[in-house]
């Protein structure tokens, strides 16, 4: 393709804002060309915050039909799975915000959709562009540490989303919209402790309602079984009045940590550092990662493949899948496996 693949972007709120536009922009191969939004004064706002010259839609059909080779989908989780499979349908690649669907069964229906269609289906697992995260999963996987033997998360915070990220964006706490802080995080941690120690194969949760006034999970705490043998912890909160995020891997030959948020180093402690000073090396984060909407951009030009593609979105809604449900019934649930 000679000429720059054609963006259009559906759901022009804060993800859009924080992450997609200020990327694309940045790629020499990439325009955007289009902008769908139910609501016209979201696709005002976007357009002048970045000088965008793009068309604005509230009509999907007129979208769809303005000439675009790619969409990026920014809409509240419900909407995942229909407007990929409209895209695809279209013969458009498609970038799909995390969680890629709702269920695992959605899931499977976009990867055969984009396979079908011979299209790239791209979902946006962030953590995997971010250089800490990155960094962490090399770390772990050169062998910094040994065999993973176990992994913690916390990620625990005073606020929902609809009152910190995105204010008055409700749908982040409303089941109808597929909402809550399963979908919402765990789908980020899970795939991350799944990319340092392998598959996860079972799960036991707690999923709480805390809030009154919110109908999904606001306290989330899951025990994990990994392929390897490795059990994990991931520990979610929106109502902590004070919280925190820390990362540590336990393996044969040491101990990684992170924490106590994202600007904080990775440690690394060996067998033998004590106490709160314990011997530690700071391995440098990795400096140029990739964005998402770069590797997506490359996918659709043949350049290389993406790296979290629809498989990955699909798995990561597995374990999450699974959470819910331990949560409900009280058992620990096998993760499906695909
Ligand atoms: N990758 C990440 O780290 C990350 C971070 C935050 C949010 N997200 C995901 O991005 C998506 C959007 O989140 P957000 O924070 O931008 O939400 P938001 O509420 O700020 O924005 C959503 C936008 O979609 C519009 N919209 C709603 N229904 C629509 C429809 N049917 N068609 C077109 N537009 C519609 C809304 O008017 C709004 O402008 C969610 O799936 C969320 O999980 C991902």
């Amino acid at each position: 393709m000679a000429r720059k693949v054609r963006v259009g972007i559906i759901g022009c709120g804060k993800i859009a804002h924080m992450d997609h536009v200020p990327h694309y922009l940045r790629i020499k191969n990439a325009e955007i060309v289009s902008l769908l939004d139910i609501k016209g004064s979201q696709i005002t706002k976007l357009k002048e915050a970045f000088h965008l010259s793009a068309q604005a839609f509230t009509s999907e059909r007129e979208f769809f039909d303005s000439g675009l080779d790619a969409v990026t989908i920014c809409t509240p989780n419900c909407f995942h799975y229909a407007q990929t499979i409209a895209a695809l349908k279209r013969d458009m690649h498609v970038l799909c915000e995390k969680p890629m669907a709702a269920t695992p069964g959605e899931c499977t229906r976009m990867v055969a959709a984009a396979t079908r269609q011979k299209r790239v289906l791209h979902i946006n697992q962030s953590l995997r562009y971010l250089p800490l995260y990155v960094t962490i999963a090399e770390v772990v996987k050169k062998g910094a540490i040994g065999t993973p033997l176990h992994v913690r998360c916390i990620r625990a915070g005073g606020t929902t989303p609809d009152k910190g990220w995105s204010p008055g964006a409700k749908w982040f706490v409303s089941k109808e919209f597929q909402g809550g802080l399963i979908l919402d995080i765990a789908v980020h941690m899970a795939d991350m402790m799944k990319w340092v120690a392998g598959p996860i194969t079972h799960v036991a949760a707690y999923a709480d309602t805390r809030l009154k006034h919110i109908d999904v999970p606001d306290n989330v705490t899951t025990m994990m079984r990994f392929a390897n043998g490795a059990t994990g912890v991931l520990e979610l909160s929106w109502t902590f009045p004070v919280g925190a995020g820390y990362f540590e891997v336990y393996g044969s030959k040491g101990m990684l940590r992170q924490g106590f948020d994202s600007a904080h180093p990775i440690e690394i402690v060996k067998p033998g550092g004590k106490g709160t000073a314990p011997k530690t090396t700071y391995p440098p984060l990795k400096k140029s990662v990739k964005t998402s909407q770069q590797v997506f951009v490359d996918a659709i030009l043949g350049k290389s493949p993406s790296a979290t593609p629809g498989e990955l979105g699909r798995d990561a809604v597995a374990i999450c899948d699974a959470i819910a449900k331990s949560g409900q019934t009280g058992k620990f649930v096998p993760v499906k496996q695909y």
